[in-house]
């Protein structure tokens, strides 16, 4: 199965956890600039990174413009979500999570890091990585 991991990142931390799964998995790790939904589509499992923002909310500026153009076409794909917060518990994630499969994603996987890649808890991580495969 061919796999992307794609992420926006304002400060590094979501982009340091992203280098970790892009280096696991044997693949490239791109920012959204980097790439297009175009590229993105074609991938059978696409790993897409983004921080809290906002109050609990996605980046509006880049990662959700990417992220409702991308949606209602990777129906048949398998969908992994994770970025870093930093005081949340996580909740922009499970709300991402559920507009995701409201609009057809199939979401086999999602990891909320407080921090960077060396923050990342490793059972969490491994169980991560193992759904995308
Ligand atoms: C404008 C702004 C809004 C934020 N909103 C939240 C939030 O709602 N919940 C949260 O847990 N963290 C929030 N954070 C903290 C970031 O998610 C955190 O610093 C994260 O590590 C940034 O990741 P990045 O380096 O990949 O951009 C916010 C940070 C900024 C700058």
């Amino acid at each position: 199965m061919s796999k992307i991991v794609i992420y926006w990142s304002s400060t590094g931390n979501t982009e340091s956890i992203a280098n970790k799964i892009a280096g696991d998995l044997g693949v490239e790790a791109k920012a959204l600039a980097e790439t297009s939904v175009d590229e993105v589509k074609n991938y059978d499992v696409i790993v897409f990174g983004s921080p809290a923002m906002g109050a609990e909310e996605l980046d509006e500026d880049e990662t959700r413009p990417f992220f409702e153009e991308l949606l209602p076409q990777i129906g048949d794909k398998k969908l992994a979500l994770f970025g870093s917060y930093g005081w949340g518990g996580g909740e922009w994630l499970d709300s991402w999570e559920e507009e995701a499969t409201n609009g057809g994603a199939n979401v086999v996987a999602k990891l909320a890091v407080m921090g960077d890649a060396d923050a990342v808890d490793a059972d969490a991580y491994d169980a991560f990585i193992a759904a995308l495969n």
